[in-house]
C-alpha cells in the first residue's frame, strides 16, 4: 500500500494534514483508496443505524449516524428527514455540532416546537416557502391549500414533508455514505393535485460534502420546490448570533416582498441595497439599516436570484458561502436550483432550548434554501414549478464544509 494511504484520516486529525493528503491522491488512487474503504477499513465512511423514538402511532424513527474518512459526523432521522446533527471540523482541526436542533423525537414532537414551527433541518414539501392566500390555478382548475402562515400557505402546510415518516435506506457507495429516504404524497394533501412520489438522497461524500438529491413524480400536474430547512451556526450550535459569519451570496437580482413575504414579482437588482452580498460581508453589518424590505421580513428572510450565466438546469453553480473568523469554519453551497433563501433567524427567540440545554436566541442560526422563487404557481414570469406526469422533478444541492484562516482560501 503506497505511504500515502497510511495517514490516519480520522476524528482529530487537523484538516490541513487531511487535505494536503487528499490533495496529494491522484483520481485514480482516490477510487482505489475508497475500494478499500468499502472493504471496511477503520477509516472507511461508515454509517449506524440506532432507535429514536415512537411516533404517537407506534411507528419507530431511527436515527442514522454517518461518518466519513476525515471524521466529519451527520446524524439524520427519517421524520421529516431532518438532519439533527453535523459535526465539522474548525481550523485547529476540532469537532463541534454546527446544526440547530434536538437530540430527542418528543421535542420535535412536542406542541411547543410544532407552535414556534422553526423547520429545523427538516426537508420542505411539497412546496418550499409561500403561495400567496393559499391558492393557486392550474389547468382551469384552483384549488386551495392549507393556510398555516397568516393568509398564505408556508412550506407545505399543516403537515407538510418535515412532519411525516419517510422510509429510509442507509447506503454506502465509492463517494460515501447516505440515506435514501422515501415518501408518498396522496393526492389532495393539503390541498395538491397528484400523488407524489418522492425520493431524497443524503450522501455524506469523503470529500466533505453533502450532497442532497431530490426526485419526484406525479400523476397530475402539481406545483413542486422541494428544498433543506437547516439552520447553521459555524461558531457551533447554541454559542452566538450568527451575525460576525462572513456570506457570499451569488446573486445579482433578489425578489422584494410585500408585508406578508409574498414576492411582488420584480427582480431587483441588489446593487446599493444591504442584500448586495456579492462581495464576502457580515451579515450582521446592515441588518439593522432603515429598510422596508428589511423590515418586511425582520431581517433577512428573501430569495435571491442566483447568477447562473445560462448554466443548464441540472448543472451545479456556487450559490453562496459563508465563513466564520473564530472558528475558521466555512460552508459552500452549490445548486441546479435558481433561487435561495437567505433567512437570518428572526424568528427564533430564546424560547426553543438546543441539543446541548442552550436556548436558540434570535438570529443563532441562518438557513440558506435552494429552490425555486416563493409563490411561482401564481407569478407567471417567475421560473415554473409544475411537474407534469411523465416528467421527473430532479434538483441537486452540495454543501462543502472546510476551515480556513480566511474567507477565501
Ligand atoms: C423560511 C421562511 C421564513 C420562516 C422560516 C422558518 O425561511 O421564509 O419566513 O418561515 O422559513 O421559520
Amino acid at each position: 500500500m503506497p505511504l500515502i494511504y497510511s495517514y490516519p484520516l480520522k476524528s482529530g486529525m487537523p484538516l490541513l494534514l487531511s487535505t494536503i493528503a487528499m490533495a496529494l491522491m491522484t483520481s485514480t488512487a482516490l477510487a482505489q483508496s475508497n475500494a478499500e474503504k468499502s472493504g471496511h477499513n477503520d477509516e472507511a465512511a461508515s454509517f449506524q443505524t440506532s432507535a429514536f423514538g415512537r411516533m404517537p402511532d407506534g411507528r419507530q424513527v431511527d436515527l442514522y449516524h454517518f461518518t466519513n474518512a476525515n471524521g466529519i459526523e451527520l446524524k439524520v432521522i427519517n421524520y421529516g428527514g431532518i438532519i439533527v446533527s453535523l459535526k465539522t471540523p474548525n481550523v485547529e482541526g476540532e469537532f463541534d455540532d454546527i446544526v440547530l436542533g434536538f437530540d430527542s423525537l418528543e421535542t420535535y414532537l412536542s406542541e411547543e416546537y410544532r407552535q414556534a414551527n422553526p423547520y429545523f433541518g427538516a426537508i420542505i414539501g411539497r412546496y418550499g416557502n409561500r403561495i400567496a392566500n393559499g391558492e393557486f390555478s392550474l389547468n382551469g382548475d384552483t384549488y386551495t391549500l392549507a393556510t398555516n402562515d397568516g393568509d398564505n400557505h408556508l412550506h407545505g402546510g399543516d403537515k407538510g414533508f418535515d412532519k411525516v415518516l419517510w422510509e429510509a435506506e442507509p447506503f454506502e457507495n465509492e463517494d460515501g455514505s447516505g440515506l435514501v429516504l422515501r415518501y408518498t404524497s396522496e393526492d389532495g394533501e393539503e390541498g395538491y393535485p397528484g400523488k407524489l412520489e418522492t425520493q431524497v438522497t443524503y450522501t455524506l461524500t469523503d470529500d466533505d460534502e453533502l450532497e442532497v438529491e431530490y426526485q419526484a413524480t406525479t400523476n397530475k400536474a402539481t406545483p413542486v420546490n422541494l428544498t433543506q430547512h437547516s439552520y447553521f451556526n459555524l461558531k457551533g450550535e447554541g454559542s452566538d448570533t450568527i451575525l460576525d459569519h462572513q456570506l457570499m451570496i451569488n446573486a445579482d437580482a433578489f425578489t422584494p416582498v410585500n408585508e406578508s413575504l409574498i414576492p411582488t414579482g420584480e427582480l431587483r437588482s441588489v446593487e446599493g441595497t444591504p442584500f448586495d452580498f456579492t462581495q464576502p460581508t457580515p451579515i450582521g453589518e446592515r441588518i439593522e439599516q432603515d429598510n422596508e424590505q428589511l423590515s418586511f421580513g425582520g431581517g433577512y428572510d428573501h430569495n435571491f436570484v442566483l447568477a447562473r450565466d445560462n448554466a443548464a438546469s441540472d448543472e451545479l453553480v456556487l450559490a453562496a458561502k459563508v465563513w466564520e473568523p473564530q472558528s475558521g469554519r466555512m460552508v459552500e453551497v452549490s445548486t441546479t436550483e435558481p433561487g435561495i433563501q437567505f433567512y437570518s433567524g428572526n424568528f427564533l427567540d430564546g424560547s426553543l432550548t438546543g441539543k446541548q440545554g442552550q436556548s436558540y436566541e434570535h438570529r443563532s442560526g441562518f438557513a440558506l434554501e435552494t429552490q425555486h422563487y416563493p409563490d411561482s404557481p401564481n407569478q407567471e414570469a417567475f421560473p415554473s414549478t409544475i411537474l407534469e406526469p411523465g416528467e421527473t422533478y430532479r434538483s441537486r444541492t452540495v454543501y462543502r464544509f472546510a476551515a480556513q484562516k480566511a474567507f477565501g482560501s
